[in-house]
């Protein structure tokens, strides 16, 4: 059924330990979140799946792992010292900030073809959505990145300033002849990286959709120029059925072709997946935001960043680089700087998607309701839960406990004893572990326990000897 909103999922994740309000014992710190016990299995599950199926099963892949820190030259040459920057307008009379291109357009303008926000607001057609005031400043550029300062300057000192990333992608391409080098690969070959990003957002939000600090998994593959097309078609076809492999439904994904106006500076072709994390949302179209994207960024950022390509007056267009990234095919005997297709998700939105999609509720014979969250058995935080029925039999307790140890070095098992069974299943459920396995007063007998399925609640016998088969057989299936 998944979800019906993100506030469902909030609560869920604050009770369970899933997702914590950052800061929050100092009166927290605005849409920054910490992860709890089961946030990060969940997080880690996720980005082992996504590594797993972008760098192990493929033949043509490598890995990476960059600074977060890197030299503030890569952000001038890539573009983003001059257009990483939301248009941010000011409401004068109640001083909040907007992204001028997220505010909420009246009926009548919605639709105006070729409008311009900045006309709208200067009619002031638009209103704030704090105060509803329509006195509102024009747009202006606001830059994304988080400034930072190295060393021991002052921190007025130009040459101490540096940026956190605000893409893991640049960290690839500065990167890129080193990694051909010392790999040996020939075109076409990717290189995957996940890991932090951080952005100034100017209106974070809707829990960890839209965050400050926030998580990537970024793969640049490259390829001969026109190749690039259809290669880009592929790889939008992978990752959507990367995402229904997780068991997210495919009725809650959908492609979205950005528009022309809608591109980055360095995209020839940009496609997001998109995932309906707005279901409560009356107009449909507002149901959708962005997941994944994923771009042709043609040869921009390998040019850019070589020391070689020139302007029309034999003028080079990159004086700081050291480096000529282009590559030299054996075959053909040409040199030239590769095409990059893109695929970048969002580890947190993965996460948000994924609770989402698998949230659901079902009632039981008590006519009680339970929340039940049919994770993907590769995702859930917790693969199996180990119930005594007996809390004070010791023998009971005991055999439990030596079940979870013999598990816990294939498989992230848990030990409960602190409820009656419908309790700990019911608990169970709720966090999406797949399996509960039951010790009672039988198994001292015959050796062998319950193994209860959490989405279909059916049970089976099973010895003690075949368990860690038995579920290791069972999560895959
Ligand atoms: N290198 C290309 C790039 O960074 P992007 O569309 O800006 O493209 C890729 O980001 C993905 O990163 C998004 O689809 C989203 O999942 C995630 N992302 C971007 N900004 C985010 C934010 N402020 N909070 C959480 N996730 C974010």
């Amino acid at each position: 059924m998944g979800a019906p909103n993100i506030e469902t999922i909030v609560s869920l994740a604050k009770r369970r330990g899933f997702v914590f309000p950052s800061s929050e014992i100092y009166g927290g710190l605005g849409s920054a979140w910490d992860y709890g016990p089961l946030g990060v299995e969940l997080c880690n599950n996720v980005k082992q799946a996504w590594w797993r199926w972008m760098v192990y099963e493929r033949d043509d892949m490598e890995g990476l792992d960059s600074s977060i820190i890197l030299n503030r030259l890569v952000w001038k040459y890539s573009g983003h010292e001059d257009t990483f920057s939301d248009p941010l307008v000011d409401c004068r009379n109640c001083n909040s900030r907007f992204r001028a291109d997220k505010l909420e357009l009246p009926d009548q303008l919605r639709r105006v073809v070729g409008g311009n926000i900045a006309d709208f607001i200067g009619e002031k057609k638009i209103k704030c959505p704090n105060c509803g005031s329509n006195d509102l400043t024009e747009p202006r550029p606001f830059n994304l990145m988080f400034k930072t300062h190295v060393g021991a300057m002052a921190e007025d000192d130009p040459a101490s300033l540096v940026y956190l990333r605000p893409e893991t992608a640049q960290g690839i391409f500065i990167n890129f002849a080193n990694v051909l080098t010392t790999s040996r690969r020939k075109l076409p070959f990717g290189v995957a990286q996940i890991g932090k990003s951080f952005r100034n957002e100017v209106t974070p939000g809707n829990f960890i959709f839209r965050t400050r600090e926030f998580e990537q998994m970024e793969m640049e593959y490259f390829v001969r120029p026109g190749e690039d097309e259809h290669v880009h078609q592929e790889w939008i076809d992978n990752c959507f059925n990367w995402f229904t492999g997780l068991g997210i439904s495919a009725g809650n994904l959908r492609l979205y072709e950005q528009p022309k106006e809608e591109l980055a500076h360095y995209s020839k072709r940009t496609v997001d997946i998109q995932y309906r994390f707005f279901p409560e949302r009356e107009d449909e179209e507002r149901q959708w935001d962005e997941l994944m994207g994923i771009a042709n960024r043609t040869d921009f950022d390998l040019r850019t960043h070589s020391k070689k390509p020139e302007d029309a007056e034999g003028k080079r267009l990159n004086p700081d680089s050291t480096e000529d990234l282009s590559y030299f095919d054996e075959a053909t005997k040409e040199r030239f700087y590769p095409y990059v297709i893109e695929p970048a998700a969002g580890v947190n939105r993965t996460v948000l998607s994924v609770l989402m999609d698998a949230y659901s509720e079902k009632t039981n014979d008590k006519g009680e309701m339970r929340v039940i969250l049919k994770l993907h058995p590769e995702l859930a935080p917790i693969k199996a839960a180990i119930l005594p029925l007996a809390k004070n039999k010791p023998e009971i307790v005991g055999m439990a406990k030596a079940i979870k140890r013999s598990l816990q070095p294939t498989l992230r098992a848990v030990y409960d004893d602190t409820g009656g069974i419908g309790k700990l299943y019911a608990r169970q459920d709720e966090i999406g572990t797949p399996l509960c396995v039951t010790v009672d007063h039988q198994s001292l007998e015959d050796e062998a326990v319950t193994v209860r399925d959490r989405d279909t609640w059916e049970q089976e016998r099973v010895k003690v000897s075949d368990l860690g088969e038995h579920l290791q057989r069972r999560l895959k299936t």
